[in-house]
């Protein structure tokens, strides 16, 4: 009887009893879960952004220009606004600054539908205005919540608009590009760089060679986080 009970605690000890005897259901679909409930919050975001009233940004607008690329993506860009093509295409950077952009990419070996790019504001301020500083508070909500659903570990922002709408202050860009910064966003930190926007690379290309520093030192830190991109 004895050596029945023993053998039976070695026989469970070789089966990893624990993980047999577990009487909570196994959560299988946590992981699908997720992303359903990220997909469900970006409709609803899209929504949301859809409704907003008495935006001058919206009014002259034909499209709203959303996101694109892969939501489930780690890395995550933040431009300014759209422009005349994305407008048309209703897409964020499919113009000439979206093609400067997918070479920078390319140059630090991002396939650029593995990442997920939207801007600050999402529909073109009229004849490719700045948006006004109102306007960047207004729709920095919006992209506060679109950042907090795709949850990247990486952030990076182009641009002074970009930089105003999160970190709330008109900085130097000059002078605080290529640094890691953290930035809290609801309750949560995430790991950001700003760098130059590629529409300011088309008009100053002798400050392209920062760029491509900093677009070094974002290809080291995914490689630092395994980043699969
Ligand atoms: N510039 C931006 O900031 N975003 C776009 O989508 C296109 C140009």
């Amino acid at each position: 009887m004895v050596n029945k009970e023993i053998l039976n605690q070695e026989f469970l000890k070789s089966i990893e009893s624990e993980y047999i005897f577990d009487n909570a259901p196994i959560n299988r679909f946590k992981k699908n879960k997720e992303n359903d409930d990220a997909s469900e919050r970006l409709i609803c975001l899209k929504d949301k952004i859809k409704s907003i009233q008495d935006c001058e940004l919206k009014k002259f607008a034909k499209n709203l220009v959303f996101s694109d690329g892969n939501p489930k993506s780690q890395i995550m860009i933040v431009g300014e606004g759209p422009g005349e093509k994305e407008d048309l295409l209703g897409k964020p950077f499919v113009g000439e600054a979206g093609m400067l952009l997918n070479k920078m990419l390319n140059a630090i070996k991002i396939k650029r539908e593995n990442i997920y790019i939207t801007n600050v504001v999402n529909y073109r301020p009229p004849n490719n205005r700045k948006p006004e500083f109102s306007e960047i508070k207004r729709y920095s909500v919006f992209l506060r919540e679109h950042i907090s659903i795709i949850n990247p570990k990486i952030l990076i922002l182009m641009g002074s608009t970009a930089m105003e709408a999160l970190l709330g202050q008109k900085l130097k860009i000059s002078k605080e590009r290529g640094k890691w910064k953290e930035i809290i966003i609801n309750q949560k930190t995430f790991i950001t760089i700003l760098t130059f926007h590629p529409a300011y690379l088309l008009r100053q290309p002798d400050q392209k060679k920062f760029s491509w520093e900093d677009l070094k030192n974002i290809r080291k830190k995914i490689d630092e986080l395994n980043i699969k991109v």
